[in-house]
């Protein structure tokens, strides 16, 4: 069985006490914190920056997985990782100069990914694989949280695989958007391995039934 890991979005959850809901969801079983932050320009929504980042460091172990929706991206990345990121995404088509942006990050000391919204193509991978430490597939549009899962994903997660294991290199492989209890095998068999959810968890009184619901799901996969 892959190593599966659970990646709460704290877009959901409460943020007048992000610190506890960081580290209630971690006490329960979360294996990464995803932090989406969104500018208003790239996306059609406002969230959160570095320092939000770093008020939230201390309360957790786990690696924080900053998604970035903003473009440009570079100018933000060192802030980010000084503010205690471990992974760092972002949208190719929101930098200028992908290979750049993929490197700029690693030289920060971070994990490098990433991330295509449902219509952008794969071809984004074609020279960079080398400086990839993780794929993210969105199964929504970018933007906000509490959408359904768009099933055409599965297909692109499948091709991502194969894209993966043909490079022989340990490489993430990210689902992000719609994901709950009862798609979560699905995505599974198409071959991710870090399933992002954000309203699956946060929207939910007992995060600890949830997780441990989604882990019995990856179980029988
Ligand atoms: C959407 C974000 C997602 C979102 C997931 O732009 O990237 O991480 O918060 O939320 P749910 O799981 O509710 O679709
Ligand atoms: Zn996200």
């Amino acid at each position: 069985m892959p190593t599966y890991r659970i990646a709460p979005s704290i877009l959901s959850a409460d943020f007048a006490r992000l610190g506890e809901e960081v580290r209630n969801v971690v006490r329960d079983g979360a294996d990464i914190i995803h932090f989406d932050v969104m500018d208003n320009h790239y996306v059609p929504n406002l969230t959160i920056g570095p320092l939000v980042c770093e008020a939230i460091r201390p309360h957790v172990q786990v690696p924080i997985d900053v998604h970035l929706m903003v473009k440009p991206v570079d100018r933000i990345i060192p802030d980010f990782a000084k503010a205690g990121a471990n992974i760092i995404t972002f949208h190719p088509e929101a930098s200028d100069h992908v290979d750049r942006s993929l490197q700029l990050i690693r030289d920060n000391g971070c994990k490098a990914g990433l991330v295509f919204n449902p219509a952008t193509p794969l071809s984004y991978l074609d020279y960079v694989m080398d400086k990839i430490d993780i794929i993210l597939i969105m199964s929504v549009n970018p933007g906000f949280g509490g959408q359904s899962f768009i099933p055409e994903a599965l297909k692109k997660i499948a091709e991502v695989r194969q894209r993966i294991d043909a490079s022989g290199r340990e490489i993430m492989l990210e689902v992000d958007g719609g994901i709950k209890i009862d798609n979560i095998a699905a995505a599974a068999k198409a071959g991710a391995d870090t399933f992002v959810a954000g309203s699956a968890i946060f929207g939910k009184s007992d995060y600890k039934a949830v997780i441990d619901a989604m882990r019995t799901q990856l179980a029988a996969v």
